[in-house]
């Protein structure tokens, strides 16, 4: 009864195609938490692809060595909670019919049934009843995440054999809220959050309490790294300084990077259109989406804040994912310019599980 709570300094993983992260916390009183560990190594091209893993036994080596050394800290729990690639997995709001509470679950079941692409008995899947506006009587709001059986076992198994225990395995998208939103904003309100990583983005919508539909583009900031590589002739690597130094600076380079990169920020914004009209459709509501935070390390791309809202016309910034995390005073080694890669492994770190 009085012992320490053993989930709750649980290690955060984000394995993602091309780099594998941790972020470990030590709780505090008032929902903060303190720095303990964390970690980074990268993925040999191949070995994970679009979220799969493809190469088990080097995976869990890599695993071993970076919670072995990590950048900072040592590992201090067993316990670990990671995400899930969203293009694999399956987020939705379904009705069902208000029903006595021991029928909820034959009700859930039926409609995941229904709006699931694969079979039932291949998807593990969680539930949570929505309180927002009912779309009409007698019906309730339901978020349901579905995730193929086969995925989420090779995840629990590569954290398994690299002696951790996995406790939860999460959507991506509802760890990445989790740490940009903490526990304090207004919730209530909508927003589209997107996470602009290497190999994807994803566009998600979070209203009520929670995320309620993620969609993964193939905009990333690889291809922008390519399109600028074989437009203006240049290797991978001076391709993605020229990137970095230039970004939507109209000044640098003469705006000649700008210029390329132009063509793929204007394709994001139709995406971000389409979901604005999607969630004016389809989701009961009480107001409507008018801003959006930006995540993944590509939101340091110069000017693309500005430029999204001055197309968009609606508040865009880039999220803080420290909003519920105290750094040591010895902490700074903790990279300042990619601490926007760490937001999944973060919120998953700060994930309450009892
Ligand atoms: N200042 C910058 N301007 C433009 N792009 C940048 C900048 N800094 C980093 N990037 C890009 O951010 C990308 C890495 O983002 P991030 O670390 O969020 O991805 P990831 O989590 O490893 O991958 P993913 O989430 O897509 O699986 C790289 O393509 C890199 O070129
Ligand atoms: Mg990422």
């Amino acid at each position: 009864m009085f012992s320490p709570h053993p989930f709750r300094n649980i290690v955060g993983l984000d394995i993602s195609d091309s780099k594998i992260r941790f972020f470990q916390l030590h709780s505090k009183r008032n929902k903060r938490f303190l720095l303990n560990s964390y970690g980074e190594m990268p993925v040999p091209d191949g070995h994970i692809v679009s979220g799969e893993i493809k190469n088990k036994a080097s995976l869990v080596n890599l695993l071993k060595k970076m919670f072995k050394k990590p950048n900072f800290g040592k590992v201090d729990s067993k316990y670990v909670n990671a995400a899930l690639p969203e293009k694999k997995t399956f987020i939705k709001i379904v009705e069902i019919p208000e029903v006595p509470e021991n029928e909820m679950k034959g009700a859930v079941k039926w409609a995941v049934e229904k709006n699931i692409p694969i079979e039932i008995e291949d998807a593990y899947y969680d539930w949570q009843i929505i309180d927002q506006p009912k779309p009409n009587d007698g019906k309730l709001n339901v978020l349901i995440s579905v995730a193929p059986k086969n995925l989420v076992d090779s995840f629990s198994e590569v954290i398994s054999e690299s002696g951790f225990i996995p406790i939860n395995l999460e959507n991506e998208s509802t760890a990445i809220s989790r740490s940009l939103l903490g526990y304090s904003s207004n919730q209530n309100q909508p927003k589209i959050i997107i996470d602009l990583g290497r190999s994807r983005t994803t566009i998600m919508i979070y209203n009520y309490g929670a995320i309620q539909s993620a969609s993964t583009l193939e905009i990333s900031g690889h291809e922008m790294t390519k399109l600028v590589s074989t437009t203006l002739d240049l290797n991978y690597q001076d391709a993605e300084k020229a990137k970095i130094i230039s970004g939507l600076d109209q000044k640098k380079s003469k705006g000649i990077v700008r210029k390329v990169l132009e063509p793929i920020i204007l394709s994001l914004i139709s995406k971000i259109n389409e979901n604005l009209v999607f969630y004016d459709n389809y989701v009961t509501k009480k107001s409507s989406i008018d801003s959006i935070i930006l995540t993944g390390s590509v939101s340091r791309m110069f000017g693309i804040d500005t430029f999204l809202q001055d197309k968009l016309k609606m508040k865009v910034s880039i999220g803080n994912p420290l909003v519920n995390v105290n750094l040591p005073k010895d902490s700074k080694q903790l990279p300042p310019n990619n601490l926007y890669s760490f937001t999944t492994a973060i919120g998953l770190a700060i994930k309450e599980i009892k």
